[in-house]
């Protein structure tokens, strides 16, 4: 029997958003409070092919820059299919501190209200983003823009993650910021009067750091240049445009991308319809690839090519999936994944593609598990950074259910054998990939796979136990547990 846990939070919880009935969120109020999470272990037994259609929540990256970009906005942004996850919710309640306002319809349409490029309001309360990386860095370049000071602060895992890799560019920009050691959170972040435009170099493979240097660029008069020596996903570039922004985007003769953004503009409101989320479609694709017999297809799924490294691999592993009805969706090329039982094999996969699939490893690594020999993942450094260690929490989850793995710096090494015993426990740490990945783990392996605590899951897929029970996945309570997930 796994027992249920508990721990206390030390971080102060301030403004966590909190869903009524009807599913809107309260408006955030400050409470500092130790508060408890209650761990809910899930357990995934294997039984039988799954089969079905399902369609996914919004994508993430795009929820956060749509509510984002509709505050930045001047008049009414409409937002279909949002993903309602508890990033997105976070960021919803930090705009709305910033003088947003959000309004959901019966749908699930959200409509924003915004406060315009250099027109937020400072905030007065703490700002929680929760488990939300995306949601914290872009939030502080936005606040970080305005001649005012904002509080941020996050959950257990949140506050363990870098953020000087965006303080760092802020503070060039004229920003100042108290943080403790390391740039952790919880930290405060003040704007100049006028911010100072910059040519900043990515130093590391990441869309968040691009991304939080444009929206900080935003409200800088002039222009600011983001040189990126490795694509990482697109979403900011391509949703500036459409909102009205003066971005261009251009190649040097060393093959980096360039991009260039005038500062101040007005920005339009827009319609927008957010496309399903490649990184949430990868479950039910690799539950369906390692359980024999079965055939799925996963709907509306973004096929932008700086998000499909993870179909790219399974389809060099010999993965049977076949893209159908590709089609135009708000600027973003969406299809339907129709994808069946395979017997895979091992390949190494290139750091170069590792930006395209970054969120996609724990479930490729369990894919692996179940290939005929050696898959090796190189360049995942970044993976070291994300909501937890994840080369270290898939290896352990990896080791606990009998697959031969093991870890370098940079690489992941799964020695598949075509099959997997199960029967272990996976700690998640928090991590709402590293949950979804073992639980995938467990409706293909011998003896079932529990995870120590699913309730991670909300932040990005609050869906994910419905959906896949309705393609006949079997998740339930851990022996001993009431259903409380
Ligand atoms: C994201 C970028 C990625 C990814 C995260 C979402 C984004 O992070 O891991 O889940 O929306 O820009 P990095 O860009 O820091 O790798």
């Amino acid at each position: 029997m796994t027992p249920v846990r508990q721990r206390a939070i030390a971080t102060p919880a301030a403004a966590l958003p909190s869903r009524t009935a009807n599913g809107a969120e309260s408006q955030g109020q400050l409470h500092f409070m130790a508060f408890t999470h209650t761990y809910v272990p899930l357990t995934a037994v294997a039984a039988g092919a799954l089969s079905g259609r399902v369609r996914l929540p919004g994508d993430k990256s795009i929820s956060h820059r749509a509510v984002m970009l509709g505050a930045l906005a001047v008049g009414e942004t409409v937002i279909e299919g949002l993903l309602e996850g508890d990033d997105v919710l976070a960021t919803m309640e930090a705009m709305r501190a910033m003088g947003a306002r959000i309004s959901r319809s019966e749908n699930g349409v959200r409509k924003v209200n915004g406060f315009g490029v250099g027109g937020a309001l400072e905030p007065d309360r703490v700002i929680d983003f929760g488990n939300s990386g995306t949601g914290v860095r872009l939030a502080m370049a936005i606040a970080g823009s305005h001649a005012f000071a904002t509080m941020f602060t996050g959950d257990a895992s949140l506050v363990k993650r870098p953020m000087g890799r965006v303080t760092e560019p802020l503070r060039r920009m004229g920003a100042q910021v108290i943080a403790r050691a390391g740039d952790m959170l919880p930290l405060a972040i003040l704007g100049p009067e006028r911010m100072t435009p910059i040519e900043y170099r990515l130093a590391v493979p990441s869309a968040q750091v691009k991304s939080a240097v444009l929206f900080a660029a935003l409200n800088v008069p002039g222009t600011t240049t983001v040189i990126e020596p490795w694509p990482t996903r697109d979403h900011t570039e391509r949703m500036f445009a459409g909102f009205g922004a003066g971005i261009e985007v251009t190649v040097n003769d060393n093959g980096e991308r360039v991009i260039r953004l005038e500062g101040r503009p007005k920005l339009k409101p827009q319609n927008i319809v957010v496309p399903g989320d490649p990184s949430s479609a990868a479950f039910p694709i690799v539950a369906a690839t390692i359980v024999p017999g079965s055939v799925v297809t996963v709907e509306g799924v973004l096929l932008n090519p700086t998000r499909t490294g993870l179909i790219a691999t399974l389809l060099e592993m010999g993965a049977k999936l076949t893209i159908e009805n590709e089609r135009s969706v708000g600027g973003e090329t969406v299809g339907d994944i129709r994808v069946e039982h395979a017997q895979l094999r091992g390949v190494t996969v290139p750091a170069a593609r590792a930006p395209t699939m970054i969120d996609e490893y724990p479930v490729l690594a369990v894919a692996a598990a179940f290939a005929e020999g050696e898959t090796i993942m190189e360049g995942i450094g970044e993976l070291r950074l994300k909501e937890s260690d994840r080369a270290a929490t898939t290896l352990a989850g990896l080791r606990a259910n009998g697959v031969d793995a093991s870890e370098e710096k940079d690489r992941l090494i799964v020695r598949g054998r075509g099959a997997v015993m199960g029967g272990g426990t996976v700690v998640t740490e928090f991590d709402h990939r590293i949950a979804m990945s073992f639980i995938v783990m467990g409706l293909a392996s011998e003896k079932p796979v529990t995870v120590d605590d699913a309730t991670a899951i909300s932040t990005s897929f609050p869906q994910f136990r419905d959906l896949m029970s309705g393609l006949g996945a079997s998740i339930r309570p851990a022996q001993g547990e009431s259903d409380a997930a």
